[in-house]
């Protein structure tokens, strides 16, 4: 039986949709509540048992790996002033897991960024989680996957149902619905104009297998101009099942201006010490907006 070891994080996008806090700054890198974004997605790659990852970056895309280098000085001056608290939470970021960088020297698209870790892979089924979809729940949504794949032995892809308005944002599914959550993928069309052939979406979960890489490999460019993974599956589907799932959790799309402010205000009203004085201040902030 194949095991999953190695996660793909495609993190070298340009961010458009974000611009201009873009220009400089990485969307991976924005704080969702005290974290980046990049952080939570290789937690959750972590909790879900694998700890060899490769970061796929752009050429300015330096502070994602500062981010997860230790940084001896800092920790020298926190413990200097006996901050051991902070220390540890500095020194839990550089140590959550082995994480490699692949440089993507031009953001030719999704696709292209997986392909860009082909050697690092090999020949083995591996995950790919995009560094901009922050998914809360309470088994991480890669761990749902691998569960699926374990008893498949085939790529899985996550997948949610949304509003038929918004197909177009998504790379969509066709197939027959197994069960509630499984569906066997018959084809996948990206960002699709008119008549979708459900709302059954690709969220940015996915476990492959290596022969995917083939596929990317004879991609051209796609739709927006991008070589696009969505195009490379379509392949893949030709010669093995691709399963689609439907996971339990909700999901933020972070590299979305709208989307990421949901997460801030969402999870900080999780967060342990930031609950009960964010709801508050969010009342306040109502009532004084609708007085206005
Ligand atoms: P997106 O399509 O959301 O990223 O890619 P984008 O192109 O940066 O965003 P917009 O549409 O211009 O705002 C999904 C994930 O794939 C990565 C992104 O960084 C993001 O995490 N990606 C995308 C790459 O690594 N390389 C690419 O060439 C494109």
């Amino acid at each position: 039986m194949k095991t999953i070891r190695k996660a793909v994080i495609p993190a070298a996008g340009l961010g458009t949709r974000f611009l201009p806090v873009t220009k400089a700054i990485p969307k991976e890198m924005l704080p969702i509540v005290d974290k980046p974004t990049i952080q939570y997605i290789v937690e959750e790659a972590v909790q879900s048992g694998i700890h060899d990852i490769y970061i796929v970056i752009g050429d300015n895309k330096r502070s994602i790996q500062h981010h997860f280098d230790k940084n001896i000085e800092f920790e020298i001056y926190l413990k200097e002033r006996n901050k051991q608290d902070l220390v540890s939470l500095i020194e839990n970021v550089s140590s959550l897991a082995t994480i490699h960088y692949i440089v993507q020297e031009q953001a030719l698209g999704l696709g292209h960024a997986i392909w860009c870790a082909r050697d690092a892979i090999g020949d083995e089924p591996f995950a790919v989680l995009l560094g901009d979809m922050v998914i809360d729940s309470q088994v991480p949504c890669l761990q749902q996957l691998i569960e699926i794949y374990n008893e498949k032995q085939s790529s899985v892809i996550a997948v949610q149902r949304v509003k038929w308005s918004e197909t177009s944002k998504y790379g969509i599914v066709r197939g027959k619905q197994v069960n509630k959550q499984l569906t066997l993928v018959s084809g996948l069309i990206e960002k699709p104009i008119a008549a979708p052939p459900s709302n059954i979406a690709i969220i940015g979960r996915y476990i492959l297998d290596p022969k995917i890489f083939d596929f990317l490999e004879e991609m051209r460019l796609g739709v927006g101009g991008e070589i696009q993974l969505t195009d490379a599956l379509q392949g893949l589907i030709g010669e093995q099942p691709i399963w689609a799932y439907q996971y339990e959790g909700k999901l933020y799309d972070v590299g979305d201006k709208l989307g990421f402010l949901q997460a801030n205000v969402e999870l900080a009203l999780k967060h342990d010490h930031l609950k009960e004085n964010f709801k508050l201040f969010l009342h306040k902030s109502i009532e004084s907006t609708e007085k206005d």
